[in-house]
């Protein structure tokens, strides 16, 4: 169990990684479904729901990030993660990028299976990235912060 008094952000923290994997596997399932069963129009306006959730979703998680301290406090109590820290800073921007672009296309073509067969494959690869990331934040949050792997 986390101090909260200690630790006032990493409750929220542990909330919103536990949120953004409940969307992330929507999506996952979403893409999966229409890959292995076909693309119909209702399958892709599901996928575009999903991916419009975790898009926005991720928007708001990697602004608390940055902006409540946590990773400014995890340099202060580990210094050697700094660099580690900078790298998941640039990944947000990354990722948001990558989740923009696949939105703004998706928009265009919101209830049409084409689009989905064609970028099916590779908002997957992107989702492998955003688990990626998630895991090596996590863990070096608990790091930082001496705290359980399980609990971040
Ligand atoms: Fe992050
Ligand atoms: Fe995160």
């Amino acid at each position: 169990m986390l101090n909260e008094a200690l630790y006032p952000f990493l409750n929220d923290l542990v909330r919103e990684h536990r949120q953004m994997h409940c969307f992330t596997q929507a999506l996952r399932e979403a893409l999966h479904t229409g890959n292995s069963c076909g693309w119909t129009v209702g399958r892709a306006s599901e996928a575009g729901a999903c991916l419009r959730r975790l898009r926005d979703y991720a928007r708001e998680h990697f602004q608390h990030e940055e902006e409540d301290g946590c990773l400014e406090d995890a340099i202060a109590m580990m210094p050697t993660c700094g660099t580690s820290v900078d790298a998941l800073r640039h990944e947000h921007e990354e990722i948001l990028a990558a989740l923009d672009r696949f939105q703004a296309a998706a928009v265009l073509d919101d209830n049409r299976p084409d689009y989905w067969k064609l970028f099916a494959g590779q908002i997957e690869e992107l989702l492998k990235q955003l688990v990626d990331h998630e895991r090596r934040e996590s863990r070096l949050i608990a790091g930082a912060f001496n705290v359980a792997p399980d609990d971040v």
